[in-house]
């Protein structure tokens, strides 16, 4: 709610009168579940507290215009542009995003001209999956001025599909569905069990303190993007296994099938397809864990993820490892990399006594080598995104 009355306030005082509405949405981390998502497998996201806000009001010619409010207090104003003219390339940067939404809602009869003015609280390039929380509030805020709700048809999984497509072929990220979904759709006190072929979706009820426990995020400040090649070469490499073992996705290479699928690989795809296949069956034994009501034991998973995507799908890098390591020595029951990778955040399972000697074994594993202050906070499962008034 403080993020939708910076971004109301903010509205009220550059356009001179109040929004229509403002409408937020979370950023997620995934418990467990990475580069599985295009792959058709299963992921295990929570929404974080923190939110992307956009305050809104429609325009009578046609015209999007978005600005964002800084941490300076300033706003930061995109050119305008009309949303007949929205295409591929016509919009470039952080504007991007919302001009993709746009630019899809328009092909789905939706979007019309509007003032935006965006406020949020989530760290752009953490892996806490900020632009993906632009879009899916942006995408709302769209619906909300032509009196739609996102429990409307598509509904919320028609949105984030539609959110995907401003993704890939608006802004050029060839990402998967696990981020908007868990911004649309997890709800507090939950992690969302989602089975991304079939996008059967599962509340699975997740209070870590009743264990105490708590789910300790470590923003290592080492900046990420999709749009570079990192990621879309992974997620080639993965269609390109597929294709070679006549499965329609890696999703359907069974775990006592591994070794075989793996021999009739070539040697450079094998760590991409022992990453996928092990870390969908690892979400699976989470699940079961949670639903065993035994939280500790998730540790080994997590644990055993985050050297899946160091050593097998190569996605980690230096702040990742040290951050990882420095929980496990200090306490941690178990810590991964969440979300693509090449930079971005940590989660670590940490006993809620240990905190401050993780976080502070964390700070100065960070110090010694000379890397950026990381930030920390507990992440507690949050809910999805709505409108705010
Ligand atoms: C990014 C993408 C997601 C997913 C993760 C890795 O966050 O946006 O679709 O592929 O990476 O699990």
């Amino acid at each position: 709610m403080i993020q939708a009355r910076r971004a109301a306030d903010a509205f009220s005082a550059s356009r001179g009168s109040a929004p229509h509405g403002v409408w937020s949405a979370p950023g997620r981390v995934n418990l467990i579940g990475e580069h599985t998502d295009y792959n058709d497998g299963f992921v295990l996201p929570f929404a974080l507290p923190h939110r992307i806000a956009v305050a809104a009001a429609p325009r009578s010619d046609g015209v999007l215009s978005v600005a964002t409010l800084g941490d300076d207090g300033r706003l930061r104003q995109a050119a305008p542009i009309a949303v007949a003219d929205l295409e591929p390339g016509a919009v470039t940067g952080w504007a991007a995003y919302p001009a993709g939404v746009a630019w899809v809602l328009r092909d789905e009869g939706v979007a019309a001209g509007a003032d935006l003015v965006v406020a949020g609280d989530l760290p752009a390039g953490a892996g806490l999956s900020s632009s993906h929380a632009l879009e899916c509030a942006v995408a709302l805020a769209l619906l909300g001025l032509a009196g739609r709700s996102p429990d409307d048809e598509p509904g919320r999984a028609g949105v984030a599909r539609w959110v995907r497509r401003a993704e890939n072929d608006f802004v050029g990220a060839p990402t998967g569905l696990l981020d908007q979904t868990a911004s649309l759709c997890c709800v507090e006190a939950h992690v969302l069990f989602l089975d991304v072929r079939s996008g059967k979706a599962e509340q699975v009820p997740f209070d870590a303190a009743a264990h105490g426990l708590e789910v300790l995020v470590v923003d290592t400040r080492s900046s990420h993007s999709h749009t570079d090649g990192g990621y879309g070469a992974r997620r080639a490499g993965c269609e390109e296994a597929a294709g070679l073992l006549g499965v329609p996705a890696l999703r359907d290479v069974p775990p006592d099938g591994l070794a075989d699928a793996l021999d009739r690989l070539p040697g450079r795809l094998r760590p991409l397809v022992r990453h996928v296949v092990t870390e969908d069956e690892r979400v699976l034994r989470a699940v079961e864990v949670l639903r065993a009501g035994g939280l500790a034991d998730l540790g080994p998973l997590l644990t055993a993820s985050h050297a899946s995507l160091r050593d097998d799908y190569r996605v980690s890098v230096e702040e990742l490892d040290v951050a990882v390591a420095a929980a496990l020595a200090a306490g941690a029951l178990g810590a991964r990399m969440v979300g693509g990778g090449f930079g971005g955040s940590v989660i670590a399972l940490v006993p809620v006594e240990a905190h401050g000697t993780v976080v502070r074994a964390v700070l100065d594993a960070f110090a010694e080598r000379g890397l950026p202050v990381p930030r920390t906070f507990t992440g507690v499962p949050s809910a999805g995104a709505g409108r705010d008034f």
